[in-house]
């Protein structure tokens, strides 16, 4: 099973995507947290990624996809597979639906989480992480609206898969819109 954790920054998608991998037990790839991770280890791939990540921008779908691609074939991604922040483009998309194919794997619900865009850039000045500052976060939703907002209209082709929740609520309230949305499957 695919679940997809879907929305702007700082909706949630990694703080509920968290608790519903630890609560079912499937496995949570963040490719943010993945990128940040190899940007820490100063990898190839963290050295290509760093500038990209600090601007906000998007590092490209080649290394996203790859990232992904090996991440889903870990034992613990086997029981049910929960992807936040991925995919982010038209191109990740389409590359996510060959993955799959080859595998006879589909995405089961795409969790669109929505929050006014002031009280996100509170939350996320609040946390402090490299990438919230003022103008990053501008930033980040600028990419948001423009590339991956469009990957709505392309999931609405293939029925009943997006589920909209409200996000702005206590955690432990939006959880219980997540579990409902992930036991409508
Ligand atoms: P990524 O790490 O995915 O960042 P993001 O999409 O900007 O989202 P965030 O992680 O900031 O927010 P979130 O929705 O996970 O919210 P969270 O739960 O943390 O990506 C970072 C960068 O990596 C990108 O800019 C890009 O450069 C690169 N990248 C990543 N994926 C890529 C891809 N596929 N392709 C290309 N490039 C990619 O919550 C935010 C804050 O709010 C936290 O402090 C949290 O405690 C708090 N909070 C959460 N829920 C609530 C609540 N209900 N009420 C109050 N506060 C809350
Ligand atoms: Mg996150």
């Amino acid at each position: 099973m695919i679940i997809i954790f879907f929305g702007a920054p700082g909706v949630g998608k990694g703080t509920q995507a968290a608790l519903l991998a630890e609560r079912m037990g499937y496995g949570h790839l963040s490719t943010g947290e993945a990128l940040r991770t190899a940007i820490a280890a100063q990898t190839d791939i963290g050295k290509i990624a760093k500038q990209v990540v600090d601007a906000g921008g998007l590092v490209s779908d080649d290394i996203v996809t790859k990232i992904v691609e090996e991440t889903l074939m870990l034992p613990k991604f086997q029981a049910g597979t929960i992807l936040d922040g991925y995919p982010r483009t038209i191109g990740q998309a389409t590359a996510l639906e060959e993955i799959l194919r080859a595998t006879g794997k589909k995405v089961a619900v795409v969790i669109n989480i929505t929050v006014d865009q002031e009280t996100l850039v509170q939350r996320l000045l609040l946390r402090g992480r490299k990438d919230d500052n003022e103008e990053t976060i501008r930033a980040r939703f600028a990419v948001y609206e423009k590339e991956t907002a469009p990957l709505l209209d392309f999931y609405a082709k293939m029925p009943n898969l997006i589920h909209t929740l409200d996000g702005n609520a206590e955690v432990e309230t939006v959880y219980t819109r997540v579990k409902a949305a992930v036991e409508s499957i």
